[in-house]
C-alpha cells in the first residue's frame, strides 16, 4: 500500500516535469540562427580534434533525431558530463558551445547574429530533427 502511494506520487512528479520541459522549450528552435559562423567555424576545430576520432556527422544526425523538442541546454549539459568519452568534462565551456554550433550548422541549421550561450536562453531553444 504505502509502496503503490509512492509510486503513484513518484509518477505525478514526473508528468510534472515533463509538462514543465515542454512548456520551456516552446519559445525557439534551432532553426532560429540561435549560434554564430564563428561559432560553428571553431567548433569544427575542437570537433576535428576531441570528437572525429570517435563518432561522424551521421551519429550526430541520429543524435538530434532522438533529442527531437528536448531543450538545447540538456544536450549542452549532457555532453558536457560524458564526452569526450575517454575525458569527460575535459574541454572548456565554451568549446562544448561551440562544438554544438558546428554540429547544428553541419546538419543545415542556420548561423545568426546571437551567441550560443549556456547561460542565457539556452533552455527555450528546442532541438529539431535534422
Ligand atoms: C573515445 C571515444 C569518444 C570520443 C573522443 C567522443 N565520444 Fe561521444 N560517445 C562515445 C560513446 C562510446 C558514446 C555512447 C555510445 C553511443 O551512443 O554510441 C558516445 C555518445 C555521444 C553522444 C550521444 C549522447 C546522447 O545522449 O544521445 C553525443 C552527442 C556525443 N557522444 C558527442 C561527442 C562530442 C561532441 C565529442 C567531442 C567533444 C565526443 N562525443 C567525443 C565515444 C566518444
Amino acid at each position: 500500500m504505502i509502496k503503490s502511494a509512492k509510486l503513484a506520487s513518484s509518477l505525478l512528479l514526473l508528468m510534472g516535469l515533463a509538462l514543465g520541459q515542454t512548456v520551456l522549450a516552446q519559445d525557439k528552435t534551432v532553426s532560429d540562427g540561435v549560434f554564430t559562423a564563428e561559432q560553428a567555424a571553431a567548433g569544427q576545430a575542437v570537433y576535428d580534434a576531441q570528437c572525429k576520432t570517435c563518432h561522424n556527422m551521421r551519429f550526430y544526425r541520429d543524435t538530434l533525431r532522438s533529442w527531437n523538442n528536448q531543450p538545447l541546454l540538456y544536450l549542452w549539459e549532457s555532453i558536457m558530463g560524458t564526452m569526450p568519452a575517454d575525458n569527460p568534462g575535459s574541454l572548456m565551456f565554451e568549446e562544448y558551445t561551440d562544438v554544438i554550433a558546428y554540429i547544428l550548422h553541419e546538419q543545415g541549421f542556420p548561423a545568426g547574429d546571437t551567441k550560443l550561450d549556456p547561460d542565457n536562453g539556452m533552455d527555450q531553444i528546442s532541438i529539431k530533427s535534422p
